[in-house]
Protein backbone atom coordinates (compact mmCIF):
# COMPACT_ATOMS: atom_id res chain seq x y z
CA UNK A 1 0.00 0.00 0.00
CA UNK A 2 1.12 3.63 -0.70
CA UNK A 3 0.41 6.52 1.64
CA UNK A 4 1.28 9.97 0.49
CA UNK A 5 1.22 12.33 3.69
CA UNK A 6 1.25 15.68 3.91
CA UNK A 7 3.26 16.52 0.72
CA UNK A 8 5.01 19.66 -0.22
CA UNK A 9 6.75 20.78 -3.37
CA UNK A 10 8.64 24.40 -4.25
CA UNK A 11 10.23 24.65 -7.51
CA UNK A 12 11.76 27.89 -6.76
CA UNK A 13 9.08 30.47 -5.75
CA UNK A 14 6.61 28.05 -7.26
CA UNK A 15 4.52 25.85 -4.51
CA UNK A 16 3.22 22.60 -6.69
CA UNK A 17 2.36 20.34 -3.87
CA UNK A 18 0.47 22.45 -0.84
CA UNK A 19 -0.50 19.48 1.60
CA UNK A 20 -1.20 16.65 -0.70
CA UNK A 21 -2.47 13.49 0.73
CA UNK A 22 -3.41 10.25 -1.21
CA UNK A 23 -3.91 6.47 -0.32
CA UNK A 24 -3.52 3.73 -2.71
CA UNK A 25 -4.72 0.58 -1.97
CA UNK A 26 -3.09 -2.73 -2.69
CA UNK A 27 -4.85 -4.02 -6.08
CA UNK A 28 -6.67 -1.40 -7.29
CA UNK A 29 -6.22 1.10 -9.72
CA UNK A 30 -6.62 5.09 -8.57
CA UNK A 31 -6.65 7.29 -11.39
CA UNK A 32 -5.50 11.11 -10.74
CA UNK A 33 -7.31 13.48 -12.66
CA UNK A 34 -6.93 17.84 -12.58
CA UNK A 35 -5.98 20.06 -14.77
CA UNK A 36 -2.56 20.66 -17.21
CA UNK A 37 0.34 21.92 -14.74
CA UNK A 38 -1.48 21.09 -11.47
CA UNK A 39 1.23 18.49 -10.52
CA UNK A 40 -0.08 15.11 -11.45
CA UNK A 41 3.30 14.13 -12.96
CA UNK A 42 4.74 15.88 -10.73
CA UNK A 43 3.64 13.55 -7.59
CA UNK A 44 3.91 10.71 -9.99
CA UNK A 45 8.02 11.21 -9.64
CA UNK A 46 7.61 11.28 -5.96
CA UNK A 47 5.89 8.26 -5.33
CA UNK A 48 8.73 6.77 -7.27
CA UNK A 49 11.67 8.70 -5.81
CA UNK A 50 13.05 10.26 -8.87
CA UNK A 51 11.81 14.21 -6.80
CA UNK A 52 12.40 14.75 -3.31
CA UNK A 53 9.40 16.50 -1.62
CA UNK A 54 10.41 19.55 0.62
CA UNK A 55 8.52 18.01 3.26
CA UNK A 56 5.53 15.16 3.85
CA UNK A 57 6.11 11.33 4.04
CA UNK A 58 5.70 8.93 1.41
CA UNK A 59 4.80 5.32 2.39
CA UNK A 60 5.39 2.37 0.29
CA UNK A 61 4.32 -0.76 2.19
CA UNK A 62 5.14 0.85 5.28
CA UNK A 63 8.49 2.16 4.56
CA UNK A 64 9.27 6.31 3.93
CA UNK A 65 10.88 6.23 1.13
CA UNK A 66 11.83 9.81 1.63
CA UNK A 67 14.19 8.95 4.65
CA UNK A 68 16.01 6.01 2.54
CA UNK A 69 19.94 6.59 0.99
CA UNK A 70 19.69 5.37 -2.87
CA UNK A 71 20.96 2.19 -2.25
CA UNK A 72 17.59 1.34 -0.17
CA UNK A 73 15.52 3.78 -2.49
CA UNK A 74 16.81 1.39 -5.63
CA UNK A 75 15.43 -1.81 -3.89
CA UNK A 76 12.23 -0.16 -3.48
CA UNK A 77 12.35 1.05 -6.37
CA UNK A 78 12.37 -2.29 -8.04
CA UNK A 79 9.05 -2.85 -7.14
CA UNK A 80 7.68 0.13 -9.23
CA UNK A 81 7.38 -0.23 -13.18
CA UNK A 82 6.44 3.63 -15.00
CA UNK A 83 4.89 4.37 -18.04
CA UNK A 84 6.31 7.27 -18.57
CA UNK A 85 4.43 10.57 -20.15
CA UNK A 86 4.81 10.41 -24.13
CA UNK A 87 5.71 6.75 -23.55
CA UNK A 88 9.41 8.33 -24.14
CA UNK A 89 11.23 5.37 -25.70
CA UNK A 90 15.29 5.19 -26.01
CA UNK A 91 14.73 6.22 -29.95
CA UNK A 92 18.44 4.70 -30.52
CA UNK A 93 17.86 1.39 -29.22
CA UNK A 94 15.52 -1.32 -30.64
CA UNK A 95 12.46 -2.61 -29.38
CA UNK A 96 14.11 -5.16 -27.74
CA UNK A 97 16.30 -3.24 -26.06
CA UNK A 98 13.77 -0.56 -24.79
CA UNK A 99 11.52 -3.43 -22.88
CA UNK A 100 14.63 -5.21 -21.81
CA UNK A 101 16.69 -1.85 -20.04
CA UNK A 102 15.30 -2.25 -16.53
CA UNK A 103 15.57 -6.04 -16.28
CA UNK A 104 19.69 -5.31 -17.32
CA UNK A 105 20.18 -1.55 -15.56
CA UNK A 106 18.18 -3.26 -12.47
CA UNK A 107 20.18 -6.64 -12.27
CA UNK A 108 17.09 -8.48 -12.33
CA UNK A 109 18.05 -10.85 -14.93
CA UNK A 110 22.12 -11.39 -16.41
CA UNK A 111 21.19 -14.60 -18.41
CA UNK A 112 20.47 -13.48 -22.16
CA UNK A 113 18.10 -16.34 -22.54
CA UNK A 114 15.87 -15.55 -19.69
CA UNK A 115 16.05 -11.92 -21.16
CA UNK A 116 14.99 -13.16 -24.41
CA UNK A 117 11.85 -15.19 -23.21
CA UNK A 118 10.58 -12.10 -20.74
CA UNK A 119 10.35 -9.46 -23.51
CA UNK A 120 8.66 -11.89 -25.74
CA UNK A 121 5.97 -12.74 -22.90
CA UNK A 122 5.55 -8.99 -22.32
CA UNK A 123 5.47 -8.25 -26.06
CA UNK A 124 3.23 -10.93 -26.37
CA UNK A 125 0.78 -9.57 -23.25
CA UNK A 126 0.51 -5.69 -25.08
CA UNK A 127 -0.15 -7.76 -28.52
CA UNK A 128 3.26 -7.28 -30.24
CA UNK A 129 4.06 -10.43 -30.52
CA UNK A 130 7.76 -10.39 -32.54
CA UNK A 131 8.99 -6.53 -32.68
CA UNK A 132 11.88 -6.96 -31.26
CA UNK A 133 14.12 -5.48 -34.21
CA UNK A 134 11.57 -2.75 -34.79
CA UNK A 135 12.98 0.83 -34.01
CA UNK A 136 10.89 3.08 -32.29
CA UNK A 137 10.93 5.63 -34.85
CA UNK A 138 9.67 3.20 -37.16
CA UNK A 139 6.04 2.81 -35.20
CA UNK A 140 3.09 4.24 -34.91
CA UNK A 141 1.93 6.57 -31.67
CA UNK A 142 -0.19 3.61 -29.96
CA UNK A 143 2.75 0.84 -30.90
CA UNK A 144 4.76 3.07 -29.06
CA UNK A 145 2.56 3.57 -25.96
CA UNK A 146 2.63 -0.20 -25.24
CA UNK A 147 6.57 -0.41 -26.22
CA UNK A 148 6.15 1.28 -22.96
CA UNK A 149 3.73 -0.81 -21.39
CA UNK A 150 5.88 -3.77 -21.96
CA UNK A 151 8.49 -1.89 -19.93
CA UNK A 152 6.87 -1.37 -17.94
CA UNK A 153 5.81 -4.46 -17.19
CA UNK A 154 9.28 -6.15 -17.77
CA UNK A 155 10.21 -6.60 -14.09
CA UNK A 156 6.72 -7.93 -12.95
CA UNK A 157 6.09 -4.47 -10.74
CA UNK A 158 3.67 -4.49 -8.16
CA UNK A 159 2.69 -1.35 -8.86
CA UNK A 160 2.93 0.21 -12.20
CA UNK A 161 2.18 4.15 -12.37
CA UNK A 162 0.81 5.26 -15.97
CA UNK A 163 1.34 9.10 -16.51
CA UNK A 164 -1.22 9.80 -19.40
CA UNK A 165 -1.34 6.48 -20.97
CA UNK A 166 -4.06 7.02 -23.49
CA UNK A 167 -3.37 10.79 -24.69
CA UNK A 168 -2.75 11.44 -28.24
CA UNK A 169 -4.25 7.86 -29.59
CA UNK A 170 -7.42 7.27 -31.05
CA UNK A 171 -10.09 5.57 -29.47
CA UNK A 172 -10.10 2.52 -30.46
CA UNK A 173 -6.09 2.24 -29.19
CA UNK A 174 -7.11 3.79 -26.73
CA UNK A 175 -9.47 1.34 -25.45
CA UNK A 176 -7.20 -1.15 -26.31
CA UNK A 177 -4.75 0.32 -23.70
CA UNK A 178 -7.81 0.57 -20.97
CA UNK A 179 -8.15 -3.22 -21.78
CA UNK A 180 -4.64 -3.71 -20.89
CA UNK A 181 -4.40 -1.66 -17.68
CA UNK A 182 -7.53 -3.48 -16.83
CA UNK A 183 -5.80 -7.05 -17.69
CA UNK A 184 -2.85 -5.93 -15.59
CA UNK A 185 -4.62 -5.53 -12.78
CA UNK A 186 -7.05 -9.25 -13.05
CA UNK A 187 -4.28 -11.09 -14.69
CA UNK A 188 -1.20 -9.75 -11.99
CA UNK A 189 -2.93 -8.56 -9.17
CA UNK A 190 -1.01 -5.04 -9.79
CA UNK A 191 -1.66 -1.86 -7.94
CA UNK A 192 -1.82 0.88 -11.15
CA UNK A 193 -1.87 5.07 -10.50
CA UNK A 194 -2.89 6.51 -13.53
CA UNK A 195 -2.63 9.86 -14.37
CA UNK A 196 -5.58 10.99 -17.27
CA UNK A 197 -7.26 13.89 -18.53
CA UNK A 198 -9.46 11.01 -20.26
CA UNK A 199 -12.57 10.80 -18.32
CA UNK A 200 -13.69 7.76 -21.13
CA UNK A 201 -10.55 6.36 -19.67
CA UNK A 202 -11.00 6.77 -15.83
CA UNK A 203 -14.46 6.05 -15.85
CA UNK A 204 -13.36 2.55 -17.21
CA UNK A 205 -10.20 1.45 -15.15
CA UNK A 206 -11.03 3.52 -11.89
CA UNK A 207 -11.45 1.69 -8.70
CA UNK A 208 -11.20 5.59 -7.20
CA UNK A 209 -10.23 8.59 -8.52
CA UNK A 210 -8.62 11.75 -7.00
CA UNK A 211 -9.06 15.29 -8.31
CA UNK A 212 -5.96 17.29 -8.31
CA UNK A 213 -6.51 21.11 -7.68
CA UNK A 214 -3.88 23.62 -6.49
CA UNK A 215 -1.26 21.21 -5.06
CA UNK A 216 -4.20 19.04 -2.78
CA UNK A 217 -6.32 16.61 -3.55
CA UNK A 218 -10.06 17.97 -3.65
CA UNK A 219 -11.85 15.15 -3.61
CA UNK A 220 -11.43 10.63 -4.12
CA UNK A 221 -14.37 8.80 -4.75
CA UNK A 222 -15.76 5.93 -6.90
CA UNK A 223 -16.42 6.58 -10.78
CA UNK A 224 -20.10 6.87 -10.20
CA UNK A 225 -19.68 9.41 -6.84
CA UNK A 226 -17.17 11.64 -9.23
CA UNK A 227 -20.16 11.72 -11.77
CA UNK A 228 -22.14 12.80 -9.64
CA UNK A 229 -20.06 14.91 -7.32
CA UNK A 230 -21.17 18.24 -5.57
CA UNK A 231 -18.14 19.61 -5.37
CA UNK A 232 -17.69 22.52 -7.80
CA UNK A 233 -14.17 22.31 -9.06
CA UNK A 234 -14.65 18.79 -9.89
CA UNK A 235 -18.05 19.11 -11.64
CA UNK A 236 -16.27 21.74 -14.09
CA UNK A 237 -12.98 19.92 -14.74
CA UNK A 238 -15.22 16.03 -15.79
CA UNK A 239 -17.89 18.19 -18.12
CA UNK A 240 -15.10 20.53 -19.41
CA UNK A 241 -16.46 23.42 -19.30
CA UNK A 242 -13.99 26.55 -19.32
CA UNK A 243 -16.40 28.84 -17.34
CA UNK A 244 -17.38 28.41 -13.66
CA UNK A 245 -15.16 28.55 -10.75
CA UNK A 246 -11.58 28.30 -12.65
CA UNK A 247 -10.99 30.12 -15.71
CA UNK A 248 -7.78 31.02 -17.67
CA UNK A 249 -8.05 34.36 -16.18
CA UNK A 250 -8.99 33.62 -12.41
CA UNK A 251 -6.44 30.67 -12.07
CA UNK A 252 -3.34 32.32 -10.93
N1 LIG B 1 11.82 19.55 -12.65
C1 LIG B 1 11.07 20.66 -12.62
N2 LIG B 1 11.64 21.87 -12.37
C2 LIG B 1 10.88 22.99 -12.30
N3 LIG B 1 9.54 23.01 -12.44
C3 LIG B 1 8.93 21.84 -12.67
C4 LIG B 1 9.66 20.60 -12.78
N4 LIG B 1 8.79 19.61 -13.00
C5 LIG B 1 7.56 20.18 -13.04
N5 LIG B 1 7.64 21.52 -12.85
C6 LIG B 1 6.50 22.45 -12.78
O1 LIG B 1 5.56 21.92 -11.88
C7 LIG B 1 4.23 22.15 -12.33
C8 LIG B 1 3.48 20.84 -12.42
O2 LIG B 1 4.03 20.05 -13.47
P1 LIG B 1 3.49 18.62 -13.86
O3 LIG B 1 4.35 18.14 -14.97
O4 LIG B 1 3.36 17.77 -12.66
O5 LIG B 1 2.04 18.97 -14.40
P2 LIG B 1 0.91 17.96 -14.87
O6 LIG B 1 -0.23 18.07 -13.93
O7 LIG B 1 1.50 16.61 -15.07
O8 LIG B 1 0.49 18.61 -16.28
P3 LIG B 1 0.10 17.90 -17.69
O9 LIG B 1 -1.32 17.46 -17.51
O10 LIG B 1 0.20 19.02 -18.67
O11 LIG B 1 1.06 16.81 -17.93
C9 LIG B 1 4.36 22.89 -13.68
O12 LIG B 1 4.23 24.26 -13.42
C10 LIG B 1 5.77 22.56 -14.11
O13 LIG B 1 6.31 23.58 -14.90
MG1 LIG C 1 1.97 15.49 -16.72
Amino acid sequence: MIKLIDLYKKFGSHPVLQGLNLEIEDGKTIVIIGRSGCGKSVTLKHIVGLLKCDSGSIEVDGVDITKLVPLELQEIQKRFGFLFQGAALFDSMSVYENVSFGLRTQNIMTHENDIKERVAECLRLVGLEGIENTMPADLSGGMRKRVGLARAIAAKPQYILYDEPTTGIDPIMSDAVNELILDMKQKLQITSIVVTHDMVSAYKIADRIAMMYEGKIVQTGTPVEIKNTDNPIVKQFITGSAKGPITLENRG
